[in-house]
This record gives structure tokens, C-alpha cells and sequence, in this order.
């Protein structure tokens, strides 16, 4: 399952920092709580806006990050904006993913669980990522107000995501509804 994949021609508007309204970077990087060396991947980084947060945070530290999209239209405006040293770019499909089994320590994925979420796709994640590491998703919510973002109708609800990942074998550790949209942080 997986609703519609976003449209590179309107990739500026991923650039928009009014966007910190509904996902900030504080509370992104406050949920991944990264250690030094760690590897993570941005599943579906689009522009990578908040790649750009977690590879500016993880820089110090040795922080590794995989920007992850199907669509080489999004790294190509990321490319022209500017890649960080510690950010890999990876075209690839979240259901076929080119890492080894246990490769990394946490992944998120920002605005487009909804775009993604099909039980090939969590199981995948679920095997890339290392035994307790941590995946972090915020999304739209179909409980929200439908004032941004996709429509209601193309959105899961925190409810459903924690159901679909449980299925794919993690565990949900903290999940919020927000007024449009949720957070929740599972580990493998
Ligand atoms: C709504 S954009 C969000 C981008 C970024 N996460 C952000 O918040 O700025 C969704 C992105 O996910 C990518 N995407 C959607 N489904 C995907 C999939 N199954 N595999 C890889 N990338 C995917 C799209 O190409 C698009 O660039």
C-alpha cells in the first residue's frame, strides 16, 4: 500500500522553512538521538531539508547519512543545493534497498510514511536496520485538520502506522497525534 509519490516539480516547496511548523528539526534530532559513528538513512529525503539537519548535527560526530529516494529528479535539486561531505546519495525503492542486513543504526523518514508503507517496504527496513536500531517517522496524520499536505483520505493515522509496523516486527516505542500530524519512534 502507499498513496501518490510526490511530484519534483514542486520540489522548492520542500525548502520552505515554514515547514519546521509541523516537524521541527529540535524534535527530529531529539528522536534519533544519534551516538558518534552511527549510520542513519533519510527514507524517501526528497530535497534533503532535513537530511541537511541530521548531517549538519552528526558532522562532529562521525555521522554517516544515507539519503534515500526513487527519484533522482529530488537528489538532483538536492545535488545543485549543495550535498554535505557526511551525505550519500542513494537511488533506490524502500521495498529493495541497497544495504547489507544490520547495516544501520537508526533510520526516519519525514513526510512520506504515507508514500511508502507497504509490507515489503517495513520488512525491508526492518532488515537493514541492526537489532534494537531505531526508526523515527513523522508524518501526516489522518486525524489532522487537512490545512497542509496531502489529503486526509492519502494519510495513515497513528493508530494504523503503529499497527502496520508492529505487523512488520518492531516494536513502537512513543507515538503522539498532533493536530496534523504524528510522530513515533520504533525500534527493530
Ligand atoms: C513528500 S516528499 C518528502 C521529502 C522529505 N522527506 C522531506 O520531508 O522534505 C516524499 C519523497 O519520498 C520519495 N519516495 C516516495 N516513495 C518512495 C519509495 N517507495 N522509495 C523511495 N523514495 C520514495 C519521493 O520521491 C519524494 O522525494
Amino acid at each position: 500500500m502507499g498513496f501518490h509519490t510526490f511530484d519534483p516539480e514542486k520540489a522548492a516547496k520542500l525548502e520552505d522553512a515554514g515547514r519546521y511548523r509541523y516537524v521541527s528539526r529540535e524534535e527530529l534530532l531529539a528522536r534519533l538521538d544519534l551516538g558518534a559513528d552511527e549510520t542513519v538513512a533519510d527514507l524517501g529525503s526528497g530535497t534533503g531539508f532535513y537530511t541537511d539537519d541530521v548531517a549538519d548535527f552528526g558532522e562532529a560526530s562521525n555521522v554517516g547519512v544515507y539519503a534515500v529516494d526513487m527519484q533522482d529528479a529530488m537528489h538532483d535539486y538536492y545535488r545543485e543545493k549543495g550535498v554535505p561531505e557526511n551525505v550519500a546519495l542513494v537511488t533506490a525503492t524502500i521495498d529493495d534497498l541497497p544495504f547489507d542486513d544490520d547495516e544501520l543504526d537508526a533510520a526516519f523518514s519525514t513526510m512520506t510514511f504515507h508514500e511508502f508503507a507497504s509490507e515489503d517496504a517495513l520488512a525491508e527496513v526492518g532488515r537493514v536496520l541492526r537489532p534494537d536500531g531505531r526508526l523515527v517517522v513523522a508524518d501526516w496524520s489522518a486525524d489532522g485538520r487537512g490545512e497542509s499536505g496531502p489529503p486526509v483520505e492519502e494519510r495513515y493515522d497513528l493508530e494504523t502506522a503503529r499497527e502496520l509496523l508492529t505487523a512488520a516486527g518492531f516494536e513502537v516505542e512513543s507515538g503522539r497525534e498532533r493536530p496534523e500530524t504524528f510522530v513515533l519512534v520504533a525500534r527493530r
